[in-house]
């Protein structure tokens, strides 16, 4: 059945979310603070390297509104929330977002609406953040307003992950929330017992893969010492067929997700006087990884060159967080930019997806358009993130590199 709803932040989850729903054919108002998203979606134009403005423009021809007005959101069936949950200097959670999301919809809902957190958290904060929050109001949940948690599991850059695509976990304050929310979600709906086990498992899905990324990380310091090609024993052990998935070493993980989602288990699991150390371990094994591959770069130019580092001037080629997205958030590549920068190295940074995907311009990041002769003059060249575009480039990349240092090759 038609509904009416309202999506509750706009960014790399709300946006594709507000498609989705359009496509289900519901009414959809978008609703961010950011006055400057809205504008620029309202013009047709989007602010995501992962949607495109057309979808944009296609979505608001079949009725779908961005708005900063808090107004417009008023008596909706449904509201969604895909607010920021990050971590501060300390890794500790900052649930500020979904809060000021949770005061700003207080007074809007209307009897019978039903919330929807998407946000990924810690188990237990859809019941303290809304249960708790309406229920303090009068509202009985179950009977007047419904609430469930449901965790996006997009993976932005993977046009194998259309997000309407992937099974959905559901879970709801009360039977009656759940069969509300299933409804709501249709197809390829996994519903599971409690708020608590859906919360979990989202964050575990992504503890999951920072052990195991960090795993192959000690691989690569292993493999590295006993002088074996780290990349031929990671594809030898995945040519069994059962029981292994391959995971390969990182220069740091980045992103909004995995270097951030584990911490707020272990600072939950703190608070409760329970030590997670597999977890804190991995994320140190992370975060050691740039320095160790910084280490390895110092090498191979002295090796390789009679100019030590500091004398050379280096390209990057790549500066996002992964392969084919234009979303710099925690890239580590970055934080190994400022390092060579701070040892003297003349950096370039060229990042050619960024700029044909965003609409503003990135300043100190530049673009190739092509022409891989510019590589000619730098002493080294630094292969940091393998976007399809640079990989069907690559012999051109290698060809025109005086000295050339593949991070993506382990
Ligand atoms: N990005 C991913 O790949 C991904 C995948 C799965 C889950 N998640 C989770 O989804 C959530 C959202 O992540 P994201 O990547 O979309 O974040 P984002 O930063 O891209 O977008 C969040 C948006 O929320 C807006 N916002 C902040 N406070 C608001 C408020 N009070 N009212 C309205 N809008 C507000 C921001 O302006 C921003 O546009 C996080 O919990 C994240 O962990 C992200």
């Amino acid at each position: 059945m038609k509904k009416e709803v309202v999506v509750i932040g706009l960014g790399y989850v709300g946006l594709p979310s507000v498609i989705n729903h359009v496509k289900n054919g519901h009414k959809v108002i978008g609703f961010d603070i950011d006055e400057e998203k809205v504008d620029m979606l309202n013009k047709g134009i989007s602010h995501l390297d992962t949607v495109l403005d057309e979808t944009v423009r296609m979505i608001k021809e079949r009725g779908a509104e961005f708005t900063c007005d808090a107004q417009r959101i008023k008596d909706k069936d449904v509201y969604i929330i895909d607010v920021p949950t990050p971590i501060d200097k300390y890794k500790t959670p900052d649930l500020s977002y979904i809060k000021s999301a949770v005061d700003l919809i207080k007074n809007k809902v209307k009897t019978g609406s039903l919330i929807v957190l998407e946000s990924t958290t810690y188990p237990g904060t859809t019941e303290e953040y809304l249960v708790a929050e309406f229920s303090k109001l009068g509202y009985h949940i179950g009977t007047d307003l419904f609430i469930a948690y449901s965790p996006e599991r997009i993976d932005p850059g993977n046009t194998q992950s259309l997000s309407a695509k992937i099974p959905r976990i559901v879970a709801g304050h009360t039977d009656k929330c759940l069969s509300k929310v299933e409804e709501f979600f249709g197809s390829h709906v996994s519903t599971v017992p409690n708020l608590k086990t859906a919360e979990l498992a989202k964050i575990y899905e992504n503890t999951f893969r920072l052990v195991n990324i960090a795993l192959a990380d000690e691989l690569q310091k292993i493999s590295d010492n006993l002088d074996i090609e780290v990349g031929e024993v990671l594809e030898a052990a995945a040519t069994k067929p059962f029981g292994f998935m391959k995971f390969t070493p990182n220069l740091g993980i980045g992103g909004h997700c995995i270097p951030v989602d584990p911490y707020y288990l272990t600072w939950l699991m703190e608070s409760r006087g329970i030590e997670t150390p597999l977890i804190q371990t991995a994320g140190k094994i992370n975060d050691s990884m740039l320095d160790y591959y910084l280490e390895k770069i110092i090498t191979y130019a002295n090796k390789k060159s009679d100019k030590n580092l500091d004398e050379m001037n280096v390209a990057i080629l790549g500066v996002t967080y992964k392969k084919n997205v234009a979303d710099t958030r925690m890239s580590s590549v970055i934080t190994l930019i400022k390092e060579l920068e701070e040892m003297n190295v003349t950096v370039v940074a060229y990042d050619d997806i960024i700029l044909s995907n965003t609409n503003s311009p990135v300043e100190s990041i530049t673009s190739l358009e092509g022409d891989y002769c510019q590589l000619k003059k730098f002493d080294m060249v630094i292969y940091a993130v393998d976007h399809e575009l640079y990989e069907k480039n690559k012999e051109n990349i290698i060809d025109n590199s005086q000295l050339f240092y593949d991070l993506t090759l382990v």
